[in-house]
């Protein structure tokens, strides 16, 4: 007997196996599915697929069992059919050698496992950095509906009387133990408390930042970013997820690139400003804008910094955290502050549009966490982008963690080939380093590293940290963690082992910070520059990258203002 007009490709009929006979295909398919248990009434349900990241490497992915039943529970109780499937999971301090370096890696594995398995929607379920992006890279380029269900933030830790955040914290106390004022016995007990809960950092690291930014994109229900992980509003979000995924697997749509519009990816730069968001985020926002098929301009996103200032007091611009944020109203609070600037018109996976979500936002009086446009955190957004002839393809500071009196300074560069290099030196008594110098680091980009590490943040070298010296301008083609803070310039485009001009640096050279003049200058003549770029080399392929997904990724990788995509996966 025929299908349905219309229903020919839907649930477990759609994208049979290749047998040479479709007939053959669906049985067999039915045969091997009611071995699960499965009834005919079950089987011929929408079928809405669920990423399973649960991995014991990734514990800000402890939750995603009880978010799995949750969201199995909205799916039956909208008419579908559920069924979990598992993809690659990736923990930030667990991957080797970057998360980054992955990134690409679990968005390919999404996007085939989604467009290979017969499913008429997707509820993607990630939080730890890497994941989010991974996945809605991969699920923009399949045209099917999606749904984001972050696994949400951690609850804050506690120390001698203090608030402790993942990892905000973590480097502050760190750079505390290097200084010399406190020992190892209480690293080890800061240990046990910086990370008290399951779930992802609870600072405005990465895994906040793309969690908030997927919001306002729309790809995920309003207060999915900020609910902590372990609460219960975080599972009721996970339900009304899978209710929603089974009525988009019903009326097929919206999928992803209906939602991921040039108007959408403003309302996230939007909010990224605004936020005092990561770094990173700047460049997965690139990545998924390309997988729509949306041209990303960074002229754009530095002059939003100009005009949006950040307006949520969150750590590490701020002094709060995700839990608080979420009890003062959360993403859909946040856009109605910056309502004026953002296109509210814009539709949200919810059915509804941005605008709908602003209207429903809570009005927490008294909140100190979400401020207004009249009286900001900080006057300007959180990154600018700068140019110069050291960053021909720009860079990135996060200016809302900058120290003020540094944004606009010339120094001494010293410099580091590579992070090995800055390993072995940057504690070396011998090292000939002040205060007021520049610390550079290169070699670290997409190639360089590869992965393009989270070592732009350089540590300050022990005997300044001894000396009372909390910060430095520090510039480098690498990335760094959005729970960092100081006066960092980050992601230098085009790196340096494709022989961007930050390979010509010598140390005892003067570069010239100015962040409100968006310039990144090295003070050396042009002929000079191009006289050394002329005699730069190329460095060996490293031994591993001649096999497999190293060699994938050091042939195709883009740089970071091309969201370090595949060249072969743009839309
Ligand atoms: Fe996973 Fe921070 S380490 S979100």
């Amino acid at each position: 007997m025929g299908d349905p007009p219309g229903q020919e490709q839907r649930g477990l009929r759609k994208g049979l196996t290749t047998y040479g006979d479709a007939g053959f295909s669906l049985f067999l398919r039915k045969a091997f599915i009611k071995a699960s248990g499965l009834s005919d009434d079950a089987i011929d349900r929408p079928i809405v697929g669920i990423t399973n990241t649960y991995s014991d490497f990734n514990p800000c992915h402890g939750n995603v069992p009880d978010l799995i039943e949750s969201i199995k529970r909205g799916v039956l109780l909208s008419g579908g059919l559920p069924m979990v499937f598992p993809t690659i999971s990736i923990g930030e301090s667990f991957a080797h050698p970057t998360s980054m370096f992955l990134r690409n890696l679990m968005a390919m594995d999404t996007e085939e496992m989604i467009r290979a398995q017969p499913m008429d929607a997707v509820v993607l379920i990630g939080g730890c950095d890497k994941t989010l992006p991974a996945q809605v890279m991969g699920a923009a380029s399949v045209d099917l509906p999606a749904i984001v269900v972050p696994t949400g933030p951690m609850v804050v830790g506690h120390h001698k009387g203090e608030v402790l955040g993942a990892c905000t914290d973590c480097r502050r106390l760190w750079a505390q133990y290097r200084a010399g004022s406190i020992d190892v016995a209480e690293t080890e007990l800061i240990s046990g408390r910086l990370a008290p809960s399951v779930g992802t950092c609870m600072v405005m690291g990465t895994a906040s930042t793309m969690a908030c930014i997927l919001e306002a994109l729309g790809l995920a229900l309003p207060m999915s970013a900020t609910a902590p992980a372990t609460q219960a509003d975080r599972r009721r979000i996970a339900e009304a997820s899978g209710r929603r995924a089974a009525e988009m697997a019903i009326s097929a749509g919206p999928t992803p690139d209906q939602l991921i519009t040039a108007a959408s990816i403003r309302n996230a730069m939007i909010v990224l400003q605004a936020i005092g968001g990561s770094t990173n985020g700047l460049i997965h926002l690139i990545a998924i804008a390309g997988r729509a098929g949306v041209k990303f301009d960074l002229e754009a996103f530095d002059q939003l910094g100009r005009e949006v200032p950040v307006l949520l007091n969150l750590k590490p611009s701020g002094e709060h955290y995700m839990e608080h944020f979420h009890q003062a109203g959360g993403v859909p609070a946040l856009m109605r502050e910056l309502s004026p600037l953002l296109d509210l018109q814009a539709p949200s996976v919810s059915g509804g549009s941005i605008g709908d979500a602003v209207a429903a936002a809570e009005s927490v009086s008294g909140q100190n966490v979400i401020r207004s446009l009249a009286a900001p955190l900080k006057q300007e957004g959180a990154m600018a982008v700068l140019h110069g002839n050291l960053a021909p393809g720009g860079a990135v500071i996060k200016q809302s963690a900058a120290s003020p009196h540094l944004m606009r300074h010339t120094g001494r560069a010293v410099v580091f080939e590579s992070v090995e290099d800055l390993t072995t030196r940057i504690d070396s008594p011998d090292l000939e380093v002040s205060a007021e110098d520049i610390l550079v680091l290169r070699n670290a980009g997409p190639k360089g590293a590869p992965g393009m590490p989270e070592a732009g943040y350089l540590p300050i070298p022990r005997k300044l940290a001894r000396s009372g010296v909390k910060d430095m301008v520090r510039i480098s083609d690498a990335r760094m963690s959005g729970t960092a803070f100081g006066t960092i310039v980050l992601h230098i485009t085009p790196e340096s082992a494709v022989g961007g001009p930050l390979a010509a640096v010598q140390t005892g050279d003067r570069i010239l910070l100015d962040v409100e003049g968006r310039r990144l200058e090295l003070m050396i003549d042009d002929a000079e520059l191009q006289k050394r770029l002329a005699a730069w080399k190329q460095r060996p392929p490293r031994a591993h990258a001649h096999r497999g997904y190293a060699a994938l990724f050091e042939e195709h990788v883009l740089q970071a203002d091309q969201g370090c995509d595949f060249d072969f996966l743009l839309r």
